[in-house]
């Protein structure tokens, strides 16, 4: 029995990165965020200190000694951020930080400064310098280029981190899911083949005792048989899982029944096993006949381990609600499936048996979905009640 519980603690660790990403996520925007507001808060000191030089120069006297310097250390000194000095109507005076090419027409440049007055509008209030109330100059004014990119820089490495992620998860689960098939495949590969010679050297004895007068009406030879022509069986649903299975179009019904019949003569009277139809009895499906077989048995055994001796198994033939298919639904009597287990039933080695490996609807999982291009998964179950499996097969 392999313990189930790594599969709760992967589904832990899983949480516990997706909980960890989202920490360092939240914790990359709020430190940005921070520095945002410290950078927005110094452009607009240095704003406020640029209107203050303008508002200096255009009430000063002309000889000043000043002017110079606040020409130089203030209104030169702003290299960031983005201003348009206007009059009282908004006709632009002066420029300044903006990319506006120099050779244009005049039209242009006017229609490039409008459009800049609004965006500068939409994210603060022009600043107001007059001139001793005789006429008012307006100081637009926008984040600067590195204000602007910090804002955007979190969300823009967050998503590119993330489709990232994204990418290499699916590439890990790939390559993981390729090297599952590889020891899937080898596996049954290698089973079939060292199978095989011991098989041919027991059909031979086989045969050679049913002709030895020796052994003439001997039951044993009957039943010798009988086990030489299930080991065969088995070989040939290795072998099938092991290459690329052919399909081909078999009547269902005829099919469900031989399955079932090694079960039958082997489960306590008191299981009933009944099969049941909506469909004509010669109606087809695409199955591969060994592999199939093997699914039936699979599940139908897990149906009679649930029920504990004793109850009834229904393998009922019914139209599928996807076009072009047929479902077979085999339900059971037995002490059913919580909810939150039904789909980890499928995984590889989850059991509740003290002697199960839980590879029985793993196996068959992979039997429909990947040789038959079906679906197989839990229709219904309720605890105590019973459980019914759905295979969806093409037709
Ligand atoms: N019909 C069913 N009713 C109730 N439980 C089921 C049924 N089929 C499967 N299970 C549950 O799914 C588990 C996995 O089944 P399986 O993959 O065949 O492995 P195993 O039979 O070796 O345990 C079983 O241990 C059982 O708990
Ligand atoms: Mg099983």
């Amino acid at each position: 029995m392999i313990p189930t519980s790594i599969y709760s603690k992967k589904s832990r660790l899983k949480l516990l990165i997706i909980a960890v990403a989202l920490f360092i996520g939240a914790a990359t925007v709020i430190y940005t965020n921070v520095l945002v507001a410290k950078l927005s808060e110094r452009e607009q000191q240095l704003i406020d200190l640029y209107a203050k030089g303008l508002r200096y120069m255009i009430n000063a006297e002309i000889d000043s000694d000043n002017l110079v310097f606040i020409q130089e250390e203030i209104i030169d000194a702003n290299r960031s951020v983005p201003v348009i000095q206007t009059d009282e109507n908004e006709n632009v005076i002066a420029y300044k930080n903006l990319d506006i090419p120099e050779k244009i027409s005049e039209k242009r440049k006017k229609r490039l400064l409008q459009r800049e007055i609004a965006k500068m509008k939409a994210q603060h209030k022009p600043i107001e310098v007059s001139y001793q109330q005789e006429f008012k100059n307006y100081i637009f004014y926008k984040d600067s280029e590195l204000l602007t990119q910090l804002r955007y820089y979190p969300y823009v490495q967050l998503t590119v981190i993330a489709c990232l992620s994204v990418i290499a998860y699916y590439a890990f689960s790939y390559s993981r899911k390729a090297e599952q098939n590889r020891v899937w495949v080898g596996l049954a590969k290698e089973t079939a083949h060292q199978l095989g010679t011991p098989l041919s050297s027991l059909m031979a004895w086989y045969e050679y005792l049913k002709g030895s007068p020796k052994f003439e009406n001997e039951p044993i030879i009957d039943e010798l048989g009988k086990d030489v022509k299930r080991l065969e069986i088995i070989t040939e649903r290795f072998s099938n899982i092991g290459s690329v299975p052919v399909l081909k179009d078999e009547p269902l019904l005829q099919v469900v029944d031989n399955a079932i019949g090694y079960l039958r003569n082997r489960v306590s009277s008191k299981v009933a096993i009944n099969i049941e139809t909506e469909f004509p009895p010669e109606t087809t499906a695409k199955v591969n006949i060994p592999l199939f077989e093997w699914v039936i048995e699979n599940i139908c055994k897990n149906a009679v381990d649930a029920m504990e001796g004793k109850g009834s198994i229904t393998l009922r033939l019914v139209k599928s609600n996807t076009k072009g298919a047929i479902a077979l639904d085999i339900q059971d009597t037995g002490k059913g499936i919580p909810k939150t287990k039904q789909e980890e039933v499928f995984v590889p080695g989850y059991t509740t048996k003290k002697r199960g490996w839980g590879l029985g609807l793993a196996l068959a999982k992979r039997i429909i979905e990947n040789y038959h291009q079906g679906r197989l998964y839990v229709k219904s179950s309720e605890v105590g009640k019973g459980t019914t499996f759905r295979v969806v097969l093409n037709r």
